[in-house]
């Protein structure tokens, strides 16, 4: 289920743009070679005494699937069991591992079994359990705490949760994505396997969190913070791993609640902002109010989110302006605009942009008033709530000037020593790399009416996945969960296995239909750049011709 607006798609296609301004093009980082003990030794030695334990330690938001039943579960088979008794056996770090035509997963110490539906890469499985967002002197930490305090405890109370793996249900299903929703298809996320997923979003662990509110009454929201994955293009302000933070806030049934929201709304803090609100009518079919709401409240909880988000944005700017030198400050107030948007879990639906420092109309979160059957399968009947959803990185990458989101990856001591917790510094770009790029082209096999990976961007829709939060609304297309003969992000899969964070970005440079047999041939050119050295020739032309033969043994595409 997706709108057709074309206003979406524009909005959607200037996100897909984005770039930082006022920062000069720098290497990329290579992260993947790092221990993955690292995140976790590191963040202890770096806490201080009185960091707080992360609630996640003391409060359980998942909702406890046991894989190894799961699996046991889906298969009768001896084999299978022995299969799985070595997986739980194996002393590993994340690996995938294959045995006589079967394969699994060690996924921070749990077994998962393969089945049809798992398109893990080992590349993506070297990311989990990094939990930047522990450090404190990271930047994804630093942004993830000055946003924490835009949300007050006691009202709000803060999680992170570790473990990326969820069930489809919590990820879509609870949240009432449609059977076909693009989101879903596996082109667009990282299966483990049918039952299980690497989360694609914070609201993966909303419906936890709701019932964690419905049996902790005397808190009246939450924040989320987690590392969340998409199979997506490659650029700068693309990564298959970003981080999410997401928000919400209750109001249980009283009598008069519009007035009492509308007083909360009152003690909302002022911000300088100059905002003008295009998504005030909830009276049509394009962004309705919910059948069981009452308006009056809904206009308040709106009002109320609103402002909450308002303050949050006026609050990154602000401290985003103190980091510049004197000079290039400027008092000019930053400027917001609120839209209509589409979500499957909310209606209505907002999304916010900002013109940043002068810049062009940038999409920064979306968000809305949450779906009843929501808050009732939550145990929070008769309550009502807002809930927003932001990808740390973009704020992260407008806040410290970061202008490639593999940065944020890197171990080099160059790019860590820059950040101390609590503070806002503008990144120095520390060294600059030369570029390599290769182009690759290839004729995609015969399938009748094969989607175009350029027409899925040009089609007028949207998918209810923010860019702002992280995804790239110009992506999905409902062809897409069709099976098509070449998906765009197949190759970009295969890129990444082959040369994790060596390449800067992966372009489709041309596309052409043969005038007699009508084969498609598509040409991509890869930017291959390292943020630490200068790579060889002979080390790119080996990545470039593994690249090729992946692509022929995996898609049978014909190399031209
Ligand atoms: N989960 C949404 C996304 O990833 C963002 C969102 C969160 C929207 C909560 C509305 C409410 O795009």
């Amino acid at each position: 289920m997706r709108l057709l607006k074309t206003g979406a798609f524009v909005r959607a296609a200037q996100a897909a743009k984005f770039s930082v301004p006022s920062c000069s093009r720098i290497p990329i980082s290579s992260p993947v070679t790092v221990p993955s003990r690292w995140a976790s030794s590191q963040a202890q030695a770096q806490a201080s005494p009185d960091e707080q334990p992360f609630p996640e330690q003391s409060v359980n938001l998942v909702n406890e699937v046991d894989p190894a039943k799961t699996a046991a579960a889906s298969s009768q088979s001896g084999d299978h069991a022995r299969f799985e008794k070595k997986l739980q056996e194996l002393d590993l770090g994340n690996e995938i591992i294959r045995e006589n035509g079967q394969s699994g997963a060690k996924i921070l110490g749990a077994p998962y079994i393969f089945d049809q539906t798992s398109n893990l890469s080992s590349s993506i499985l070297d990311l989990v359990g990094r939990n930047l967002y522990d450090h404190p002197d990271h930047p994804i930490c630093i942004t993830r705490k000055l946003i924490e305090s835009c949300f007050e405890e006691p009202t709000y109370k803060h999680f992170a949760m570790g473990n990326p793996v969820v069930t489809v249900r919590d990820n879509f299903d609870v949240l009432g994505f449609p059977a076909d929703h693009p989101g879903r298809s596996r082109t667009d996320t990282y299966y483990v396997n049918s039952t299980h997923l690497l989360r694609t979003h914070t609201s993966a662990h909303q419906n936890a969190a709701f019932q964690w509110l419905a049996n902790n009454p005397s808190s009246k929201g939450y924040t989320i913070c987690a590392d969340v994955y998409r199979r997506d293009s490659i650029d700068r302000s693309h990564f298959p791993v970003f981080h999410q933070m997401e928000g919400a806030r209750v109001w249980e049934a009283q009598r008069n609640r519009a007035a009492q929201i509308e007083r909360n709304c009152e003690e909302m803090p002022k911000t300088g902002l100059v905002v003008e609100d295009q998504a005030t009518d909830f009276t049509g079919t394009a962004n309705p109010l919910q059948p069981e709401h009452n308006p009056d409240e809904v206009y308040q909880v709106a009002r109320h989110l609103k402002l909450s988000l308002e303050y949050l944005v006026s609050r990154i700017f602000e401290a985003s302006r103190q980091s510049l030198p004197s000079a290039a400050r400027t008092d000019a107030p930053m400027q917001a605009r609120w839209i209509e948007a589409y979500f499957p879990f909310t209606s209505p639906s907002f999304e916010l942009e900002v013109l940043w420092h002068g810049g062009e109309w940038l999409e920064l979160l979306g968000c809305g008033v949450v779906k009843q059957g929501i808050l009732n399968k939550a145990g929070l009947n008769d309550h009502i709530s807002w809930a927003w959803g932001v990808g740390i990185e973009r704020f992260a990458m407008l806040l410290f000037g970061i202008p490639d989101i593999r940065l944020f990856w890197s171990t080099d001591p160059r790019f860590l020593k820059q950040f101390t917790r609590g503070k806002i510094t503008k990144f120095e770009p520390f060294s600059k790399y030369p570029a390599c790029y290769k182009d690759i082209a290839f004729w995609i096999k015969p399938v009748p009416s094969a989607s175009s990976p350029l027409g899925s961007q040009s089609a007028h829709t949207t998918s209810g996945v923010a860019a702002a939060a992280g995804g790239d609304a110009t992506k999905a297309s409902p062809a897409e969960t069709q099976p098509a003969a070449f998906h765009e992000n197949d190759i970009m899969e295969v890129v990444r296995d082959v040369a994790g964070s060596l390449v800067e970005d992966v372009k489709l440079v041309d596309e052409f239909v043969h005038p007699t047999t009508g084969r498609k041939s598509l040409c991509y050119r890869i930017n291959y750049r390292s943020l630490e050295r200068t790579l060889t020739n002979e080390e790119v032309n080996g990545l470039h011709e593994e690249v090729g033969r992946r692509m022929k043994d995996l898609f049978g595409v014909e190399l031209r």
